[in-house]
């Protein structure tokens, strides 16, 4: 084959956020954009030569494009084997595991998540390492010094690979493996879960779910595993067919993306358990008849559950969230007297924790809970994870919340998003919270007295390393929290996040609406950083 060396441009704009790079796609449209990140990839590589890497996407609009020119740049770098997912299909959790399975040395994943997908929307593209989960900061930012100053990349010039055909293709010294996308991930989940007693509990009634697959990739995967694997009838599953525009909707699953669902699922025969994933795989929206079960709850009840499912029976060795996650797990982890670690937001934080067991479970508020079986997180184990609960507990989704929260207390929680802000308006929040916080701490605003105001710095116990401005944090002495933080998702402006959290241990206000329960919180949170003020704004964009 004939290896080309062609001259680019360096783009200044190739800065991984919390999960990769994600622009929309016109911008990854342009001359040389997409394979001047894949070439700083692999150039920030130890070696390509002879080096297996996995290859697959949520099938979004460029998709298949992106994946062919990949294909020959692999083979242009001395890449001996790309393992890809037929039609260029992987869910981010599935990749993960494949690049377990197979050993291979790291992988491309093409998404950009919960964004929206199609010509005028968003692409996205991520390298994880041979653990399976996302590459460090380190990593992510020898990426990026190399997109500055790249001045070529390598292309060979072999034909577009048939993406929709599984089997082995050879192209001199490069093996193209095209692989069913959903049978390794689907024999994972086998290994974790009671397989059996799911299955009694969906044939014989006694479970009956609603599954939306938001027109995006976990359509093929719930598919054969609820319905075809555990019988499930085949309407269990909506929306199931991945598009590359995820039918003109946000593919991200809450109340307000996911609105089919919690139609059905607040109505007056909703089923007993429903949920939601999103664009990739990686999150989960966990709901029963009548109730949404936030995910900081949801992680912390399946800590304090865990060890009703096979694959966790001996018990967890820790547990982690990321800091503006709520501090329900950590009230769990106490109890069972093990460690329960606080990290900055993004799932490469978790990584070295659980390669080094100090971890079983970990999750964030943004609806992403994984464990130990691989190195991201994932929305159908989770989904999975609940069934197995319901079934094995014989208790009704909102019976299992309310039980935890007698046991434990409630820790009330929202998260409210500005979206799109300018980005100079979101600097100056973000300038004139860090102004306040030498002052607030001993200041008291109502019934809250402010014990500690800061900007989260962390430092990981496995390598030493330090991430700073992580997020600002203003805690009260009585547990509540407020957190602040620009999102590194986002493809437009900037968006702030306001985590929001108070803890009640008296079962009596445990049905409180969250909104009106946080209400004095919600307000002094807007006197501390004046976004409404400041962009004229009346409400968030989303409240989750
Ligand atoms: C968001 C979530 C974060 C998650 C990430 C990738 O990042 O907040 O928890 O890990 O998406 O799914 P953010 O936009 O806040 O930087
Ligand atoms: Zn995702």
């Amino acid at each position: 084959m004939q290896i080309e060396t062609i001259t680019t441009k360096p783009y200044q704009d190739q800065n991984p956020g919390t999960s990769g790079l994600r622009k929309k796609v016109k911008v990854f449209q342009q001359t040389g954009y997409l394979e001047n990140f894949v070439q700083s990839i692999f150039d920030s590589l130890e070696e390509t030569q002879g080096k297996v890497l996995v290859l697959g996407g949520d099938g979004r609009y460029f998709n298949r494009v992106a994946i062919q020119i990949i294909i020959k740049m692999a083979a242009a770098n001395g890449f001996e084997e790309l393992i890809i997912g037929q039609g260029g299909l992987l869910s981010t959790p599935a990749a993960s595991h494949i690049i377990r399975k197979y050993q291979a040395d790291g992988g491309l994943i093409l998404s950009a998540s919960h964004n929206p997908g199609g010509p005028d929307e968003d692409f996205g593209i991520k390298y994880n390492v041979n653990n399976g989960g996302p590459a460090p900061e380190k990593f992510t930012q020898a990426v990026f010094q190399r997109s500055q100053v790249i001045d070529q990349y390598k292309t060979a010039d072999i034909p577009d690979i048939d993406l929709d055909n599984i089997g082995i293709a050879q192209f001199e010294a490069l093996k193209v493996t095209i692989i069913d996308p959903v049978t390794d991930y689907a024999e994972l989940l086998e290994t974790i879960f009671d397989f059996k007693v799911l299955k009694q509990s969906i044939s014989s009634g006694y479970i009956t779910l609603l599954f939306d697959a938001m027109s995006a990739i976990t359509g093929p995967y719930a598919k054969r595993i609820l319905v075809d694997i555990l019988g499930a009838p085949a309407d269990s599953v909506i929306n199931a067919e991945p598009l590359e525009d995820f039918g003109g909707h946000h593919p991200d699953p809450n109340l307000a993306h996911a609105h089919e669902l919690a139609e059905r699922m607040f109505s007056d025969n909703a089923p007993v358990f429903g949920a939601a994933s999103d664009g990739d795989g990686d999150r989960n929206m966990i709901t029963g008849s009548n109730i949404f079960v936030t995910p900081s709850d949801s992680l912390a009840i399946m800590a304090a559950n865990a060890h009703l499912i096979p694959a966790y029976k001996a018990g967890l060795s820790g547990v982690a969230r990321s800091m503006p996650t709520s501090q329900a797990v950590d009230r769990v982890a106490a109890s069972y007297k093990i460690p329960c670690y606080e990290t900055p937001t993004g799932w490469k934080f978790f990584g070295n924790l659980l390669d080094a067991g100090k971890i079983t479970l970990c999750g964030e508020e943004s609806f992403g809970t994984g464990s130990t079986h691989v190195r991201e997180k994932d929305g159908l184990w989770a989904v999975l994870f609940w069934l197995n609960l319901i079934a094995v507990k014989r208790q009704t989704v909102a019976d299992i919340v309310q039980e935890h929260w007698q046991k434990f207390g409630r820790d009330i929680y929202c998260r409210h998003d500005y979206e799109a802000i300018e980005t100079p308006i979101a600097n100056g929040i973000v300038d004139h919270l860090r102004a306040q916080l030498p002052t607030l701490p001993g200041q008291v605003f109502g019934e809250y007295l402010v014990s500690y105001a800061d900007e989260f710095c962390y430092e990981d116990s496995i390598d030493g390393s330090i991430s700073k401005n992580q997020g600002i944090r203003v805690g009260f002495e009585n547990g509540s929290r407020i957190v602040f933080r620009l999102s590194g998702t986002g493809t437009v402006g900037a968006t702030l996040r306001i985590y929001i959290e108070r803890f009640e241990a008296d079962p009596e206000k445990h049905n409180q609406e969250a909104q009106t329960a946080l209400a004095f919180l919600i307000e002094l949170a807007e006197q501390l950083c004046e976004v409404k003020q400041r962009t004229g704004r009346s409400e968030p964009n989303v409240i989750t």
